[in-house]
């Protein structure tokens, strides 16, 4: 079967939400994406069912999103470019598709790609060239200059599988119970309270000078800003909001959320110091809440 003809996305059955699950994964490779980490969160989600909206304001690749497939779900993330690419796979993933169908693997048409002005694009436009350039740059960064413009280099992949059709379809038909909006977390936080439940994955704090990656934007997540977190945080808290927040184990964040429940969860991430780059190592998961 080709990648342009329609597969029916496989459906699973949630007991715990009583609705139909759609199987499916991120269609985007995103810095700090926690497709891996999200069998280690399940124990500590709560229950779906006491849920009455679950909030994701720093959206990214949207691993737990695709995961809990809340049926109330209110999306965000202050990448106003990743979120216009939300809005066209839930919109229009047909038009997506086929736009995306239309480029190729090579050099030199990347670089051409990428030094497109995005806005001289339409919106549909803009979205595949988002979707061609994860899948075929260096390592699916995305990582832009001080002027906002693309500047990760090409990949060499052998064979990037650039429209995954199947995926983007499935994607579109989970995205159809949400909203998602390109604003600030403590915009998108500010109505949710009792009865809800808001995982927060913000940028880590670095654990030392060099191992900081602060570029999904061309602005920046600095300690200030892990600072106004926490406040956002305890607001929630005292909203009795159930809250869910994944960060590095650094001294700063024991020190933000001392209050609460911190549990400490292995990942496997890059480690500069190690000879091949990569290992286990601790991450924390903050939550306010117990489960029954
Ligand atoms: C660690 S990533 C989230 C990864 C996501 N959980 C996943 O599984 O792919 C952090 C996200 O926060 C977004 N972000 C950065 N600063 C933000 C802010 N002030 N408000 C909302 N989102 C922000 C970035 O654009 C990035 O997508």
């Amino acid at each position: 079967m080709s990648d342009t003809q329609t597969k029916v996305p496989q459906l699973s059955y949630d007991a715990t939400l009583n609705h139909q699950r759609i199987e499916t994964k991120p269609f985007i490779k995103w810095a700090g994406g926690k497709r891996r980490l999200v069998p280690v969160f399940s124990p500590h989600f709560p229950p779906m069912r006491t849920v009455g909206r679950y909030f994701e304001p720093f959206l990214g690749g949207g691993a737990v999103f695709f995961h809990l497939q809340h049926p109330k779900s209110i999306l965000s993330d202050s990448n106003a470019t990743l979120v216009e690419l939300y809005q066209i796979v839930r919109d229009n993933v047909e038009e997506l598709i086929g736009k995306l169908e239309e480029h190729t693997n090579d050099k030199r048409y990347y670089y051409n790609v990428r030094s497109q002005n995005p806005k001289a694009l339409s919106a549909v436009e803009r979205a595949a060239r988002f979707i061609f350039l994860n899948k075929t740059c260096y390592n699916g960064l995305y990582r832009v200059n001080s002027k906002g413009s693309f500047n990760v280099p090409f990949g060499h992949y052998k064979n990037p599988q650039i429209c995954d059709a199947e995926r983007l379809r499935a994607a579109s038909a989970v995205l159809q119970i949400s909203t998602i909006s390109a604003v600030d977390f403590e915009e998108a936080l500010s109505e949710a309270g009792a009865q809800d439940f808001v995982y927060c994955d913000p940028p880590y704090h670095p654990l030392n000078e060099t191992s900081s990656f602060t570029s999904y934007t061309a602005g920046k997540f600095d300690a200030d800003d892990q600072r106004r977190l926490a406040r956002v945080y305890r607001e929630l808290d005292r909203r009795n909001c159930r809250v869910m927040l994944s960060n590095s184990d650094t001294p700063l964040i024991r020190e933000l959320y001392q209050d609460f429940q911190i549990i400490e969860v292995q990942a496997n991430r890059a480690i500069n110091s190690k000879a091949n780059g990569r290992g286990k190592i601790t991450e924390l998961l903050v939550i306010n809440y117990g489960l029954e």
